[in-house]
């Protein structure tokens, strides 16, 4: 096994809150990432995701625990881990008054690269970042698709070992975000490290070789997405509607049906094996569900059965 590029043990970070104890966000986490991997953090809102890679990116101390990235300690090394790091923020941070070529320059120009240097990078990185044609457009024209593909090549531009993405497709569109896990796809097949939170089970699915599941600043399980889903859920999953009114009323009844149902305001979940047999089971017993669907289980029943939530709210 290769020496881990991150490696963290029992981290924690609590933020002081006035007149109130520490709030702690981060609860002891433990997480090493292998070189080449793509790691995930898969969790909702609040989960603590965010306050984990500010660590990891040596922007925020943590408040206990070992951190090590790249084998050196972020209380130490801060400047040698920032420098060797790409980071892509939750909040796009580009400079709007600048066109992209310049933003990714400039940035370049911040890491101490010669001019030369920061002017060959920039061209690769926007036809990396399928940017092109936007060279010279303000920051502030691009569409969110664009702005996070031109924040992902300038957290490029000092040829990092490890990209950290901070949600990297949180709110754009189906489109941009296919076009986006392309572009991460190829990072990944060139050996880059990636470490990413979302709070999509589609995307960990997509993206991730093993993610950890995290919720209230702990880690829920561990794995591979598909392995998570073997030891968290069935193989398959049947949803029926009744209608809002009746959903909970008709529950009991389906007792027994499958490994276990899970009611939802909305839809019944039966978790089966086999969903078709599963329904037959269903009308079998008189009851006509208005809608009906098999699918494969995914994270989010995974989350749904480790914490009893719903990944979205
Ligand atoms: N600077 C801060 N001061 C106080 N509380 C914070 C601060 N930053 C984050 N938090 C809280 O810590 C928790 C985790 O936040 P965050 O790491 O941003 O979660 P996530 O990225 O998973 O949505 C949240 O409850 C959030 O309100
Ligand atoms: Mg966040």
């Amino acid at each position: 096994m290769p020496a881990p590029v991150i490696s963290a043990h029992q981290l924690v970070k609590s933020y002081k809150v006035k007149g109130k104890p520490d709030f702690v966000a981060v609860d002891g986490l433990s997480f090493e990432v292998a070189p080449g991997e793509s790691f995930g953090l898969l969790g909702p809102n609040g989960a603590g995701k965010s306050t984990t890679m500010k660590m990891i990116g040596a922007v925020s101390t943590r408040s206990g625990g070992d951190l090590q990235i790249l084998g050196l300690d972020p209380d130490r090394y801060g400047p040698e881990i920032r420098s060797r790091l790409g980071v892509v923020p939750q909040q796009d941070n580009l400079d709007g008054e600048l066109n992209a070529r310049e933003n990714l320059y400039i940035y370049g120009r911040y890491f101490g690269l010669s001019s030369k240097v920061c002017h060959e990078r920039a061209d690769e990185l926007l036809a990396f970042a399928q940017l092109e044609d936007k060279a010279k457009n303000k920051v502030d024209q691009l569409s969110g698709g664009m702005k996070r593909r031109l924040t992902i090549a300038r957290g490029l531009i000092n040829d990092p070992r490890i990209l950290l993405l901070d949600e990297p497709t949180t709110g754009l569109d189906p489109q941009a975000r296919h076009v986006l896990w392309d572009r991460l796809f190829r990072l990944k097949e060139r050996g880059t490290t990636l470490v990413l939170t979302t709070h999509y089970m589609d995307e960990a699915e997509q993206l991730c070789d093993r993610l950890i599941v995290v919720d209230k600043g702990r880690i829920m399980a561990e794995g591979t997405p598909a392995s998570l889903i073997r030891e968290h859920s069935s193989r398959e999953v049947l949803e029926v509607r009744f209608g809002s009114d009746r959903n909970a009323q008709v529950a009991g009844q389906l007792a027994g049906i499958g490994d276990r149902v899970e009611v939802l305001p909305d839809r019944i979940l039966i978790y089966a094996d086999n969903g078709e047999a599963a329904l037959e089971r269903v009308t079998s017993l008189g009851l006509e569900p208005i809608t009906s669907l098999v699918r494969r289980s995914s994270l989010e029943d995974v989350f749904l059965r480790l914490t009893g939530r719903s990944l979205i709210e």
